[in-house]
């Protein structure tokens, strides 16, 4: 049984990748987790996950130059599959590859977190999206975020891309992020899960090269993600469904 996420947002910036890294370790303490960088254009979930010097990555699989297995990795309690960032690497790839990558990994894992580009605009980019069960959407607690964020849950919806839950991120002290995230929550179809700081911590971690749950286990923001994880129910589908979903996924031509 699995379910896969997209973490999308629609702007850029908001911290997709973070928050795929951090949710992803937080729910391997209860699941069998894998995370996946689907940002194939602008790759870099490689450098939160301790993998930069990877050998094969997804480029390699999308290129059919590799199995997915191949460019599989056991970090920080996660399967990790992260993208090459090469101009070269991303040119040769297939991106419509990444479904038969996310039906393969589907019958061997509980939950797959694709990190998403951000925007709507290549096939690329919405890709993620029309694959996954349900989005998470990250957002920052501003108006253009948040209107960017709503674009991205309707895109999804009119591919029955469900809504997991919102995650605010770099929340400041000084936003009063709770009035936000009810007036927010009117408009998006799943709960908030939870509120993350703005933390130098996660800025740290990131230039660790590590996860923020493995370089600051105990610091305001990893709590957050943990509790966003416990928020998020996870809702086990058919393996078979699942991999029949991601692989009959369309394409949208316009994109
Ligand atoms: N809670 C946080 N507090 C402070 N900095 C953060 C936080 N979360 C993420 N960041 C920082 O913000 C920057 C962008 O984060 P990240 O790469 O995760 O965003 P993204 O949405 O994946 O970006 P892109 O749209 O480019 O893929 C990184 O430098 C990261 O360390
Ligand atoms: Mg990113």
């Amino acid at each position: 049984m699995v379910e896969v996420f997209a973490v999308a947002s629609g702007k850029g910036g908001t911290g997709k990748t973070t928050s795929t890294v951090a949710l992803g370790m937080a729910l391997a303490d209860r699941y069998d987790v894998t995370v996946v960088d689907a940002d194939t254009g602008m790759a870099n979930l490689l450098f939160h996950a301790g993998l930069s010097d990877a050998e094969t990555t997804l480029h390699d699989v999308l290129a059919d130059d590799a199995a997915v297995s191949e460019a599989t990795y056991e970090r920080f309690g996660m399967t990790v599959v992260p993208c090459g960032t090469s101009l070269d690497g991303f040119r040769d790839a297939d991106p419509a590859r990444l479904r038969e990558v996310v039906a393969t990994l589907a019958a061997d894992t509980d939950v797959i977190l694709l990190d998403s580009p951000p925007a709507l605009d290549s096939r690329t980019a919405v890709l993620p999206i029309v694959m996954a069960d349900r989005i998470v959407v990250v957002l920052q607690p501003t108006i253009p975020a948040i209107s960017d964020g709503l674009k991205v849950q309707e895109y999804a919806t009119s591919y029955g891309t469900g809504v997991a839950g919102i995650l605010f991120n770099k929340v400041r002290e000084d936003e009063r992020i709770d009035d936000v995230a009810e007036k927010t929550e009117r408009y998006f179809d799943g709960p908030t899960l939870a509120a993350i700081p703005e933390s130098e911590r996660a800025r740290e971690a990131r230039r660790a090269g590590r996860p923020l749950l493995a370089h600051a286990s105990d610091c305001d923001a990893a709590a957050a993600y943990r509790r966003a994880a416990s928020q998020l129910e996870i809702e086990h589908r058919d393996v078979q469904t699942v991999a029949q979903r991601a692989r009959s996924a369309i394409i949208p031509q316009k994109a």
